[in-house]
């Protein structure tokens, strides 16, 4: 691959950012990994060193090392950095579950953590996942803690701190399941007009696009994006995987991966024709994704590169893709 351009250089060529979830053990220990991830991608995310759980082992406690070493290692390559997330139901602090807290007392820690958390990045990251997946599968708002103890104003509150002290960095909702025109998505689109209506300072919302058990349609996606474009809103793609069942998985794995090949230039046709400058795959090798340890029945290689770490089809399609295309 000596003299191919790499494909953050052709995605720079036309300002787009390419990027990928970054774990901070492989940082420190795969050559091979840190090469694909400085050679490959313009942009990253903090698979889990910026969440709650990672970053508070005690109340009053926080421990920065791992989000450091991934926010560090990318300023190093002149990556931009996307952080992730400030406020989820997943993930939250082991002693969470004995800690008898008030609703009060649950409001005044989110505040504090997002105003140190967000803070201390303000002028290293580009972008924070302030709230994650606050919307449940049905477009109910789902229940979680900080819902139970601060009703959807949780979201408000939390986007206006991360406000408070980070107001040069995008400040996005991240979900999943709502890529195209769907339940979900519709239950997102409500959500955020409200929070627009309340003058909340949401500049964005990210679509996770873990095509997984369903591949949301390409068009859906496109008039997904338009509408929340519509509000004057960014958009951009979060946390792209694409594995596939054993009723969509075509058998042979060369004809799988050309499959996936187009499904990943599909998508990243709609970014160029619908101004999407920003698609984060979740991983960096097949090796490296969480797909194989939570799902049995899926194809465990859903990235851009193999296990042996070289650059599958689908890599190939997005260079290409980002190399001709010329948007309609
Ligand atoms: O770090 C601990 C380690 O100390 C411990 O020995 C080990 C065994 O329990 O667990 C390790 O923590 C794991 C962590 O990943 C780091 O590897 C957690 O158990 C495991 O649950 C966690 O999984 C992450 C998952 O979010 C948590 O919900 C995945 O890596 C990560 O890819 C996944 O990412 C989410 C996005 O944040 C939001 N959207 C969906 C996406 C996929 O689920």
């Amino acid at each position: 691959m000596a003299d191919e351009p790499r494909l953050r250089d052709v995605a720079a060529d036309r300002d787009f950012e390419i990027g990928a979830a970054v774990a901070a053990e492989p940082l420190r220990t795969d050559a091979s990994y840190k090469k694909i991830l400085r050679n490959e991608f313009n942009y990253v995310t903090a698979e889990n060193a910026l969440k709650m759980g990672p970053l508070r082992p005690a109340r009053h406690t926080y421990d920065f090392r791992d989000a450091d070493a991934v926010v560090d290692y990318a300023r190093e390559h002149d990556q931009t950095v996307r952080a992730h997330t400030l406020a989820w139901h997943n993930q939250t602090p082991e002693w969470f579950q004995e800690w008898d807290y008030t609703d009060g007392q649950l409001e005044d820690f989110l505040r504090d953590h997002v105003h140190t958390t967000a803070g201390r990045y303000r002028s290293r990251v580009d972008a924070w996942d302030v709230v994650n997946e606050a919307v449940a599968d049905d477009g109910t708002m789902r229940d979680n803690l900080w819902y139970d103890a601060m009703g959807e104003r949780y979201l408000d509150r939390a986007f206006e701190w991360a406000d408070e002290v980070a107001s040069e960095t995008d400040l996005y909702y991240n979900d999943y399941g709502a890529d195209g025109v769907n339940e979900k998505s519709d239950a997102i689109y409500d959500l955020v007009s409200r929070m627009l209506d309340r003058g909340v300072p949401i500049d964005g919302v990210g679509l996770q696009l873990h095509a997984l058990h369903e591949k949301p349609a390409p068009e859906s996606v496109a008039e997904n994006v338009r509408r929340f474009r519509e509000l004057d809103l960014d958009v951009q793609i979060t946390e792209m995987d694409v594995a596939y069942t054993p009723a969509d998985d075509p058998g042979d794995r060369d004809a799988r991966w050309e499959k996936q090949a187009e499904y990943y230039r599909a998508i990243t046709e709609v970014c160029l024709d619908e101004g999407v400058d920003t698609l984060v795959v979740w991983g960096v090798r097949d090796s490296d994704s969480w797909v194989s340890s939570w799902f049995e029945s899926l194809t465990g290689d859903p990235l851009l590169f193999d296990a042996g770490n070289d650059p599958k089809p689908a890599y190939h399609a997005i260079k290409e893709t980002l190399e001709t295309y010329e948007p309609n």
